[in-house]
Parts: structure tokens; C-alpha cells; sequence
């Protein structure tokens, strides 16, 4: 940080001088008054590159975000704050040869999964995706030795779990590109709700013969007996879960409040390329394709391929009951952070989309009641996200073979 006043400083006198010399020569004229204010404005103007230039270098060697992100960034064009650098635009995509995708549980990673099982064969990359599916927190130790491994896979490769942030660069190892897809707060908690309970297309009776250990109590409690009474499972800290995905590994990053909410954007900002919403799930599918055309290019095509269609009709039989209008309100309001999050990824998905051109669906403002009563239903769930993954990819490998 004083680092960044100085240069700021430093650039703005050398800049002052510059116009001071540049107007001496046409002081006698009159005329020379709107140049004066343009070469002033054009020294403001030249500050201010400086300001962000340097600004930004002494970001970057802070650990601020990954080179390669501001490079794709740059190459987009439009500009954040993050990316006004004053340097020409790069003509090639930048190529980033490390992603992880620390995929959130029940919101969509499945089709995703599945179709980057697809693509890594199409586009020859490595996708190496992990089988631990209930460990999204790690001890210091094993954070690095799971860091070692992620940086040991052949490059280019895609890394996916269910998995809280890591933070390479604290332990002084590159930082990899990230992306992730989240999910009306809401919405994921009704789905991960059923789902535990009663399984998903391959059917009750399936799924309760893989879930002995559940008691029926728990297996047919009442949604609204849940959150209106208070049960944890309906309760903070558990409803507290797609902030920790982003803030990271720290303690208080579990903590429902402020510190995680902003952590985990600012972390979005900084180290995400794209945090889609599956609300538009095409359009992150077309976003990935033209932000990481070296991993996705085709996604589309496969998404609404017959086959795949085929596949996406496998889904969602589960047992849902719409909480009552009170007991939304309830879980909205204990949710909230987790809305102001969601809705903060949201706009953010909605310029990265305006700044490739595409248009967004204007949805309504979370908060009035109509909302609330819809929001059980809203949500058309592709292919849902489970737990015991593997086993369905390899119902998918089974028309992989043929593509
Ligand atoms: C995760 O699941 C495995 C088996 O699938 C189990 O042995 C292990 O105890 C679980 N770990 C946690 C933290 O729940
Ligand atoms: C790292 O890789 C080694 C060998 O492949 C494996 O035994 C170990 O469990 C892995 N560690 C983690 C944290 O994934
Ligand atoms: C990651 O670690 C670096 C270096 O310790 C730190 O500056 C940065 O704030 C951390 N980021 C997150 C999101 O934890
Ligand atoms: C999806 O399933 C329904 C009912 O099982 C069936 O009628 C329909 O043809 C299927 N659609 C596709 C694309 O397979």
C-alpha cells in the first residue's frame, strides 16, 4: 500500500511537468484554452494508467489474482478494476494450462462432470477428478499435500472436488485458474435435503437400501418441522455452505457473517476466471467455451446432443415438498448471506456475459413473496449433483465410447 501512494505520486508531478512544458510553448494564445484543458485532462488521464499500472504490479506481487486471469480479462476488454492496465490488449487468448473446478455440492456439478469426462477426451487434457466427496475441509498439512498433487498432474489438466478454496500461492505454489457454479441458496438446500433422503431417478426404494443408517424420523421429518423448529440441518452454521467454497480454508470462513461473505468475493474477483449460475447453465457452458476454448470447445453442442438429452432425462424423481410460504421466509432470512452472495456472483456472471455479448434475463428481485412461493419450483435441475458420482459416470462412459 505505500508502495502504491508513492508511485502514484511520483507519476502524477512527472505528468504535471509534462503539461506545464507542453503548454508554455502556445501560452500566448487565446485559443490554447481547450487544449489546455484536454492536455490537462490528458495528464489526469495518463495519472491515472500509471496509478493502476503500478498499482496493480504491487497487487500482483502481493499475491493479488493469478497473471493468467487478468491477461483472459485483458483480452475480453471492457475493464474492472482489476484490469485497467493501460497495456495493449494480448491478440491470442491466454492458454492457462492448470484449472480447478472446486465444485459445489448439488449445484449442477454432475452434468458438468460428465461432460468434461466428454471433453478431456476430445481435447486431450487431464481431468483428474477427485473421489472424496465428503471432505471439503483439510488440516494445514493436508491442504499442502493436496496442493503437491494437484501441481504434479501432467499439464494442461482439470482438477475437480468438492472442495473449500485453496490457497496456492500462501504456501508459495502457482496459483491454478479456478472455476465454479453455484445455485439459488434456496434451491440447493431443498435439493440436498430430498436427495439425502430419498435419492435421486434411480429411484425411494434404491436409495433407501443404500442409506440403512438413516431413521425413518429422520428420513420423513417435515421440511417445515425442520426449519421452523430449528433442527441444524436446517439451521446455521449447516445452511452456511456455498461461502465456505469460496472463502476458503481459515476457520472463520464456516462462520456465518460478514468477514466470510466478503472473503469469498473478493476471492471471486481475484482467482475465479468464471462462477457461472445454473439458472443459465447454457450460457455458462458458452461462457467456458470461449473463456477456456483449449477445455471446452464443443460443450454446447454435446449439452444439447440427443444423447446427452437422453441422459439429462435420468433426473430429478425425487420427493419434493415445497416448504410453506412462512418457513421460506424463515430460511431466507437465515440464508441471507449466502443471498448476498449469490447475488453478487449473479451480476457478476451477468457482465462477463455483457461483455461477450450476450444478453441476460432480467429475473425478479429476490425479495418480494411471489419469489419465495416460486422458489421451490423454479429451478430446472439438468442433471443433479450426487454424492457417489462415479458410479453414474460410468453409465456415462457407456455411450462416451460412441460420441
Ligand atoms: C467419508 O466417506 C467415507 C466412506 O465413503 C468414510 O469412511 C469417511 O468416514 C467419511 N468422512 C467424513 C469426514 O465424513
Ligand atoms: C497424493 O498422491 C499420492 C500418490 O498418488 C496419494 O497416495 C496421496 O493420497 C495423495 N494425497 C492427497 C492429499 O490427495
Ligand atoms: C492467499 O494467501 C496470500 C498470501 O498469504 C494472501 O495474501 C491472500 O489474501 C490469501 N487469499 C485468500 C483468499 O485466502
Ligand atoms: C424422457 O422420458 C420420458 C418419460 O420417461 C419419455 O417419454 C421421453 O421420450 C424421454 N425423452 C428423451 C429425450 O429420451
Amino acid at each position: 500500500m505505500k508502495n502504491f501512494n508513492s508511485s502514484a505520486l511520483h507519476s502524477h508531478s512527472q505528468s504535471t511537468n509534462h503539461i506545464r512544458e507542453r503548454n508554455s510553448r502556445k501560452y500566448s494564445l487565446l485559443s490554447v484554452l481547450p487544449l489546455r484543458f484536454s492536455l490537462r485532462g490528458y495528464g489526469f488521464c495518463m495519472a491515472t494508467l500509471f496509478l493502476f499500472c503500478f498499482g496493480s504490479l504491487f497487487y500482483q506481487l502481493n499475491g493479488g489474482p493469478p497473471k493468467i486471469l487478468l491477461d483472459i480479462r485483458q483480452y475480453l476488454g471492457g475493464s474492472t478494476y482489476l484490469d485497467d492496465h493501460g497495456q495493449p490488449a494480448p491478440r491470442v487468448l491466454p492458454f492457462p494450462s492448470q484449472v480447478i473446478y472446486n465444485r459445489v455440492g448439488k449445484c449442477g456439478s454432475r452434468t458438468v462432470v460428465i461432460l468434461l469426462r466428454l471433453l478431456a477426451e476430445k481435447h486431450q487434457f487431464n481431468l483428474v477428478s477427485s473421489d472424496i466427496h465428503n471432505k471439503t475441509r483439510l488440516t494445514k498439512h493436508e491442504q499442502v499435500d493436496l496442493m503437491k498433487n494437484i501441481s504434479s498432474i501432467p499439464q494442461p489438466f482439470l482438477y475437480t472436488r468438492h472442495v473449500h478454496f485453496l490457497n496456492f500461492t500462501r504456501f508459495k505454489i502457482e496459483q491454478p485458474v479456478y472455476i465454479n457454479i453455484i445455485r439459488d441458496p434456496i434451491n440447493r438446500f431443498l435439493s440436498n435435503y430430498f436427495f439425502r433422503r430419498f435419492g435421486d431417478w434411480r429411484g425411494e426404494q434404491n436409495h433407501l437400501i443404500r442409506t440403512p443408517g438413516m431413521k425413518d424420523d429422520e428420513r420423513y421429518l417435515d421440511i417445515n418441522v425442520c426449519i421452523l423448529e430449528n433442527y441444524p440441518e436446517c439451521s446455521n452454521p449447516r445452511v452456511f455452505y456455498i461461502i465456505p467454497y469460496f472463502c476458503g480454508q481459515h476457520p472463520q470462513c464456516r462462520e456465518p457473517g460478514v468477514w466470510a461473505l466478503e472473503r469469498a468475493k473478493q476471492n471471486v474477483l481475484e482467482n475465479y476466471l468464471l462462477v457461472g449460475i445454473l439458472e443459465e447453465l447454457e450460457d455458462v457452458l458458452l461462457l467456458l467455451e470461449r473463456l477456456l476454448p483449449h477445455y471446452f470447445t464443443g460443450v454446447l453442442n454435446i449439452y444439447k446432443s440427443p444423447d446427452y438429452k437422453k441422459m439429462g432425462n435420468m433426473t430429478g424423481t425425487v420427493r419434493k415438498q415445497t416448504p410453506t410460504l412462512e418457513a421460506l421466509q424463515v430460511l431466507y432470512h437465515r440464508m441471507r448471506y449466502e443471498y448476498e452472495f449469490y447475488n453478487f456472483v449473479r451480476d457478476q456472471f451477468h457482465l462477463t456475459k455483457k461483455k461477450i455479448g450476450l444478453k441476460s434475463v432480467s429475473k425478479p428481485p429476490a425479495y418480494s413473496n411471489d419469489f419465495l412461493q416460486q422458489l421451490a419450483l423454479r429451478t430446472p435441475e439438468p442433471l443433479d449433483e450426487d454424492e457417489e458420482l462415479e458410479t453414474d459416470l460410468e453409465d456415462a462412459n457407456s455411450w462416451l465410447v460412441h460420441p
